[in-house]
C-alpha cells in the first residue's frame, strides 16, 4: 500500500483579498489587484495548489447575473495566469445568507470538502486567506488553518474575529506567516528535544541518513511521524537510545550474540531486533512482539538523544517509499510543513545508507536488511549468519522492505552491458559510474559514486546524487552496481530497489 500523496492547498477569498473590495463588482474595468498579490501567489504556489472562494450573494439578490460573476473570475483568472499564477478551481456561492437556504456559502465547510475529494486536499495541511471573519470560521470548520487579513472589509469587522484569529495586514503577511510556519530549519539541539519531549516530530541527521524522530514512548506523537511520512501503519519503527543501559528498559531479553553485537558496533550503524518490553506501543512495533534499536553514532543525534532524555523512534526522513535524506535540504524537500523542525548540523551523514538489521526474533540470528555494517565483520563476532535479503526481493523479512523504494520519480535502471548499445540515443540520461569512467559516450549528466572505487564513498554518496539527478528532468538514470562485498551489499540491496519498475 503506497499512499497517493494529498496536496495541500490554499484557499483565497476575491474581494479584499487578491483584489479591492469595491462592492457589487460588475465591470471589468472596477478590477484592481493588490501590488502584492501575483508575487504572493507565485510563491505559495510552489508549495500549495491555489483555489478561489468566493460567495456572492448578489446574483441572489437581482444585483449580478452568474455571467457578471464568471466575466469577473475569467479575467482575474486570465491576468493571474498572465502573472504565472495558476488558479485550480474557482468555486462561487451564488446565493444569499438570508434568503436561501444553501450549504455552500462560507463559513459552510461545502466548498473546501468538495476540493478535498475532488483535487486529493489535506485539508488540515491547508490554509484559508480571507478579509471576513466567516473565511477563518471556514478554515476552522475543517481543521485548516484560517489567516484573517485587515485589507478589504477586514478592519471593519476585526472586533467580530474569535480571539485565537491569527490577524495579519494584508496577503504578503500571510505568506510569511505560512512559509514560517512549520518550516524551522535549527542548528539548536536544545529546542529539538523541547519539541520531542512535547510530542512534536524533529528530523535529525545520524550517521546513516536524517531520522524522522518523536518520543517512542508517547502514541500520540509517533502516529505524527506516520503521518508526516504517509508511511503504512504495518511498518514499524526502529527506536533509537543514547546507551546500552536504555536497551533493557525497553526489550523483554537480551541473548549473549546480540548483547556481543550491540557491544561491538554500538554507537554505530546496527540495528538489533529483540523481544520487546511492555512500555514500548504497539504503533511502533506494528503489532510485533520484537522492537527494532540502535544507538547512532552521530555526536548531534546523540545530544539530543541525551537532552530529550526518551528513546526517539526514528524512520528515514522521507516520504514512504522514497529516497532517504542526508541532508537538511533534502529533508525540507519532502516534509515541509509536515514536521515541527530541522536540526542542521555541519557533520555529515557519513555512512550515507541505513543501518544493517539484525533480528534475534528467532533461534537463530538473521540479516533483516543489509547496510552500513559489513556481514563480514558480523560473522567476526558472532559466527556465521544468514542473509535472506541477500537471495531474493520476494521475501521481505522486515515488514517495510518492499520491492520498489529508495527510488527517485525519475526512472532508473542498473547499467547492463549487454543491454548498453540499445539505450535510445534520443532520451536524456544521467549515468552514474562506480570507479573512473572508461566509455566515450556522452550522457547529459555524469556522476560518480566513487572515482577511485572506494565502496564506502559510494554508499556516501549514492543517495544525494539519486536526488540531484532527479531535479533534472532527465529521462533516465542509468547507474553501475557496485562490488557485492563489504559495505556494497548494501548498497546493491538499495540499487536494487531503487530501479525496480513500478
Ligand atoms: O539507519 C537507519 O536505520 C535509519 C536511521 C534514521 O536510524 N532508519 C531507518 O528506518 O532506516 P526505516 O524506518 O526507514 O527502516 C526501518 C526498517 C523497516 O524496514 C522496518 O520494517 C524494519 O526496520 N523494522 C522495524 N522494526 C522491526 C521489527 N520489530 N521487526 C522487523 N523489522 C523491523
Ligand atoms: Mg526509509
Amino acid at each position: 500500500m503506497i499512499y497517493e500523496k494529498s496536496k495541500r492547498a490554499i484557499f483565497l477569498d476575491r474581494d479584499g483579498t487578491l483584489i479591492e473590495d469595491v462592492g457589487y463588482l460588475q465591470n471589468i474595468s472596477d478590477i484592481e489587484f493588490f501590488d502584492d498579490t501575483i508575487p504572493v501567489l507565485q510563491e505559495l504556489q510552489k508549495h500549495f495548489q491555489l483555489f478561489i472562494v468566493t460567495n456572492q450573494p448578489g446574483i441572489s439578490e437581482g444585483v449580478l447575473t452568474k455571467n457578471d460573476v464568471n466575466n469577473i473570475n475569467n479575467y482575474i483568472i486570465e491576468q493571474l495566469k498572465r502573472g504565472g499564477v495558476n488558479i485550480l478551481d474557482t468555486f462561487v456561492c451564488s446565493h444569499h445568507r438570508r434568503n436561501d437556504n444553501c450549504n455552500c456559502i462560507k463559513p459552510e465547510p461545502y466548498f473546501l470538502k468538495k476540493a478535498e475529494k475532488d483535487y486529493n486536499i489535506d485539508l488540515k495541511k491547508s490554509f484559508v486567506l480571507g478579509d471576513h471573519p466567516h473565511d477563518v470560521e471556514f478554515a476552522w470548520n475543517v481543521g485548516a488553518c484560517g489567516i484573517y487579513l485587515l485589507t478589504g472589509h477586514g478592519e471593519q469587522h476585526k472586533k467580530e474575529c474569535h480571539k485565537d484569529t491569527i490577524i495579519v495586514e494584508n496577503i504578503t503577511e500571510a505568506k510569511d506567516f505560512i512559509l514560517n510556519k512549520n518550516t524551522i530549519i535549527d542548528s539548536s539541539v536544545s529546542r529539538a528535544a523541547t519539541i520531542i519531549q512535547n510530542g512534536g516530530t524533529v528530523a535529525f541527521p545520524t550517521e546513516t541518513v536524517y531520522g524522522l524522530g518523536a518520543d517512542a514512548l508517547n502514541p500520540k506523537a509517533v502516529v505524527k511521524i506516520f503521518e508526516a511520512k504517509e508511511r503504512p501503519f504495518f511498518d514499524p519503527l526502529i527506536v533509537h537510545i543514547s546507551s546500552i543501559e536504555q536497551l533493557y528498559d525497553l526489550v523483554e531479553s537480551v541473548p549473549a550474540k546480540a548483547l556481543c553485537l550491540a557491544e561491538s558496533f554500538w554507537a554505530g550503524p546496527l540495528t538489533l531486533v529483540l523481544p520487546k518490553s511492555d512500555i514500548v506501543p504497539d504503533i511502533i512495533t506494528a503489532g510485533l512482539d520484537t522492537v527494532a534499536i540502535r544507538i547512532p553514532h552521530h555526536p548531534t543525534a546523540l545530544e539530543l538523544l541525551k537532552k530529550a532524555g526518551c528513546p526517539i523512534a526514528a524512520p528515514s526522513a522521507n516520504k514512504f517509499g522514497m529516497t532517504s535524506p542526508t541532508t537538511a535540504e533534502h529533508v525540507k524537500a519532502q516534509l515541509e510543513y509536515d514536521i515541527d523542525l530541522i536540526l542542521e548540523t555541519d557533520i555529515p551523514c557519513n555512512v550515507g545508507i541505513e543501518s544493517t538489521i539484525i533480528s534475534f526474533a528467532n533461534d537463530e540470528p538473521e540479516i533483516l536488511r543489509p547496510g552500513g555494517i559489513a556481514r563480514e565483520d558480523i560473522e567476526k563476532c558472532i559466527g556465521p549468519i544468514f542473509d535472506p535479503s541477500n537471495a531474493d526481493l520476494n521475501k521481505p523479512h522486515a515488514p517495510g522492505m518492499l520491492k520498489q523504494h529508495y527510488a527517485p520519480e525519475t526512472p532508473m535502471i542498473l547499467f547492463d552491458k549487454e543491454k548498453s548499445a540499445n539505450y535510445a540515443k534520443n532520451l536524456k540520461i544521467g549515468r552514474v559510474f562506480f570507479g573512473e569512467n572508461p566509455t566515450t559516450e556522452s550522457f547529459c549528466e555524469v556522476r560518480y559514486l566513487s572515482k577511485t572505487g572506494d565502496l564506502a564513498q559510494a554508499a556516501t554518496n549514492l543517495y544525494a546524487i539519486m536526488r540531484d539527478l532527479d531535479k533534472l528532468n532527465l529521462d533516465l538514470i542509468i547507474i553501475d552496481s557496485v562490488p557485492n562485498k563489504g559495505i556494497g551489499v548494501g548498497i546493491n540491496d538499495r540499487l536494487k530497489r531503487a530501479t525496480h519498475k513500478k
